[in-house]
Formats: structure tokens, C-alpha cells, sequence
């Protein structure tokens, strides 16, 4: 079954040439099978008219942590009035996470992708890191596999309060990794003072390679740190958070591969200093952009937020923010199939209630998503029907 979707007044491909205007795609099955002038399109089973409004691909949210239960309200209340963010909240939600059964920690998954994917999040990571035991972080990652399109191992998310440090790190190198390691593509560490230091991080990282995963790293989100330096050395494919860098580590992140991930809304929950994305773009590094989705430092699945803070606040162009929640998210996810807009790509596509990707951040806060595509099914239906 194939389908024409055509009248798009403005068609965001991230492929060379820049966006499309007047134009239609042909979805086929899971795949775009046809892009390109509305004048020129074939014809097909069905035919959709978007009436002048604005497509782009899927949003790629390339962090997210939604294998938990619980609730940080009053940690929030807290720190808006005045009491700084820690690394230790996240205890609050290991405690909760390990307590609920598994149907919890799967609704409650499914109910935040399903969020995600009404607001134009077409592809969508998410990670380990609220069980901590080699058991609880075993049944995350099945939920998580089941569930998201790319998973993330994240034992390395805080030491729990009963145990030795260095014996924790042994245990998340070790029966921790071998257990998930099959449930998993990537494992990730938070490097950072309160979680884990350089020499541990580069443990778990270094096991994380013997075991044939991906690499991932949060780092320098509470202050300047080992974490950019680390991600880079390491060829992880993205350094998460970004916020406090040195002029060494915008350097080292331009010179390399791994993508610096920028997650505003985590900025402003956690009142930290906005992530510089500017000066990562104006350096040649490559920025993605991600919601950091948790009950702790930011509880949002907006992409759309992101997008308009990244513009508003970061001094970011809307061209740019759009390219780094879609195309920047798939980079950093090493995935080409998604964030993209050509023949052949996934057929994730969102389509605006606007005229153009500008209305993003010219409107910011209204929900624009009017309807998505995800693996060339429609998955939610024009707003107005
Ligand atoms: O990315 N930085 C570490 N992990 C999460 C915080 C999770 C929490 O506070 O529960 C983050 O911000």
C-alpha cells in the first residue's frame, strides 16, 4: 500500500539542496519511496493533501531515561526554590524503579513514547540507570528493548548508596554488563563529581568496548570535567549534556567524531547555564539536540521545547535546532536511516500545522504537530478531525 502526501508548502529533508518547497513524498510500505516536486509526483494507492503546510522528518530523541516509576515533584519545587540540583536525586528514582513491578515500569514506558510520538518523536533512545542491581537493570533493559528503537546501558549512573565504589564498578563491568549486554547497542557512563570519576569511567567505558557495545558518555553537565576529554579519547558517538565546556573540549569535540548533545530543557530544570551549542556549531562540531526525558533533571518530552530554546535562548538558527533534533539525533545515535527525508529512509515524518519550521520557535509553546508518520504508518491523525 503505498501513499501520496502531497500540498506540503515547505518539505525539511536534511539532504543537500536545502528544503523543499511544493513538494510531496510517496511513502511505500515502511520506506519513503519517492521525494520530490508535487508537479512531478506518481501516482499511488492513496493520496493525502497537507494543504500548504510545513513536513519534516521525525524528531530523533537521541536521550532519554524512561525506564522508571515514581514521581520528583518536591525535589522540583525544591530546586526552583533555590536548593541546587545533585546527582544523588537519582536515588529517589532507583528506589521507587526497584520497588515497582514490571507492568508499571512497562506502562509507564509505553505511556511517555506514546507522549513523545503524539509530539513528532519518530525515534527514540532510551537507557538503563534507575536499578543498579545486576537484576533491576536486566529487566530495564528488556522493558527498554521491547519498547524503544535504540537502548542504552547506563549501570554507571550512580553508585548505590550500600556499596564500595570501586566494587561497583567491578560489579557494572562485569555480571552487570554480561547480563544486559545482549538487551542493548550502546552503554553510557556519568562522568561527573557525586557519580563517577575519570579512571572509573574509562573502566566501565574500556569493559563497554570489550562487549562489542557503542559508547556513550554524560559529561561536563554540572561543571567542567574529565567527561568531553573521555567521550572523544574513546570514539564514543556522543557526549551528552555539554554544558560547562572549556575551550579545549569545544576543540576536541570539532576534531572529532563523537556529537555533542545538548539537552536544554535539563539546562533550565536543573537552572544550570544554557549548553553552549553556538559556539559548538561555529567550532564545526556536530549538535544534537534531546530532551533528556527523566523524572529528575527534565521532565519533558517536548522535542519541540528544545527546539524553540535551542533558537530563542542558544542562539541557534531554526534551520539548525530543526537539523539537530532530526539529522544531529541520528548522528548521534550513528543511525542514517532516520532523521532524513530521502528514497529508501525510514517513512518517519511530521507534519505542522504551520506554513514553514520557522512557526517552531515564532510560536513558541503551541502545539504544532499535526500529524505523524513512523515506519510509514500514521500514527496520529490531524489535530482538527
Ligand atoms: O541526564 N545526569 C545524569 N542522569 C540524568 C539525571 C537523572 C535524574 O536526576 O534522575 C540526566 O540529567
Amino acid at each position: 500500500m503505498s501513499t501520496l502526501i502531497t500540498g506540503i508548502r515547505e518539505l525539511t529533508t536534511n539532504t543537500e539542496g536545502g528544503p523543499l518547497h511544493d513538494a510531496a513524498v510517496v511513502l511505500d510500505g515502511q520506506h519513503f519511496a519517492w521525494v520530490g516536486p508535487a508537479q512531478d509526483a506518481p501516482a499511488a494507492d492513496d493520496r493525502i493533501d497537507l494543504a500548504g503546510r510545513a513536513a519534516l522528518p521525525g524528531w530523533v530523541d537521541s536521550h532519554t531515561h524512561l525506564v522508571f516509576a515514581g514521581d520528583r515533584t518536591a525535589e522540583f519545587e525544591a530546586r526552583m526554590a533555590g536548593r541546587p540540583y545533585r546527582a544523588g536525586g537519582i536515588a529517589t528514582t532507583v528506589a521507587a524503579t526497584r520497588a515497582a513491578s514490571d507492568d508499571e515500569l512497562s506502562v509507564n514506558l509505553a505511556r511517555h513514547i506514546a507522549e513523545a510520538r503524539r509530539q513528532g518523536t519518530t525515534c527514540l533512545e532510551t537507557k538503563t540507570g534507575y536499578g543498579l542491581s545486576v537484576e533491576d537493570e536486566l529487566r530495564s533493559a528488556k522493558l527498554a528493548a521491547a519498547a524503544a528503537d535504540e537502548v542504552t546501558f547506563l549501570g554507571a549512573h550512580l553508585v548505590p548508596a550500600d556499596m564500595d565504589a570501586e566494587k561497583y564498578v567491578d560489579l557494572v563491568c562485569g555480571d552487570m554488563l554480561d547480563a544486559v549486554a545482549p538487551y542493548v547497542r550502546w552503554a553510557d557512563v556519568f562522568c561527573e563529581t557525586g557519580a563517577f570519576d575519570r579512571d572509573q569511567s574509562d573502566r566501565v567505558l574500556r569493559a563497554a568496548k570489550a562487549h562489542g557495545l557503542g559508547l556513550r558518555v554524560h559529561g561536563n553537565q554540572l561543571g567542567e570535567g574529565a567527561g568531553v576529554q573521555l567521550a572523544v579519547e574513546h570514539g564514543a558517538a556522543s557526549v551528552d549534556h555539554c554544558t560547562y565546556l572549556t575551550d579545549a573540549d569545544i576543540e576536541a569535540l570539532a576534531s572529532s567524531d563523537t556529537v555533542a548533545t545538548v539537552l536544554p530543557a535539563c539546562d533550565l530544570s536543573t537552572r544550570q547555564r544554557l549548553a553552549p551549542a553556538r559556539a559548538l556549531l561555529d567550532a564545526g562540531a556536530t549538535v544534537a539536540l534531546a530532551t533528556n526525558a527523566n523524572p529528575g533533571s527534565s521532565y519533558t518530552t517536548s522535542m519541540a521545547f528544545c527546539v524553540a530554546t535551542a533558537v530563542l535562548q542558544m542562539g541557534l538558527s531554526v534551520a539548525e535546532a530543526v537539523h539537530a533534533a532530526t539529522a544531529g539525533g541520528a548522528r548521534a545515535l550513528r543511525r542514517d536511516d532516520v532523521g532524513v527525508i530521502r528514497v529508501g529512509a525510514r517513512a518517519d515524518l511530521q507534519v505542522l500545522d504551520a506554513p514553514s519550521v520557522t512557526h517552531l520557535a515564532y510560536r513558541p509553546g503551541v502545539p504544532l504537530t499535526y500529524a505523524v508518520w513512523r515506519l510509514g504508518r500514521q500514527i496520529k491523525t490531524p489535530m482538527f478531525d
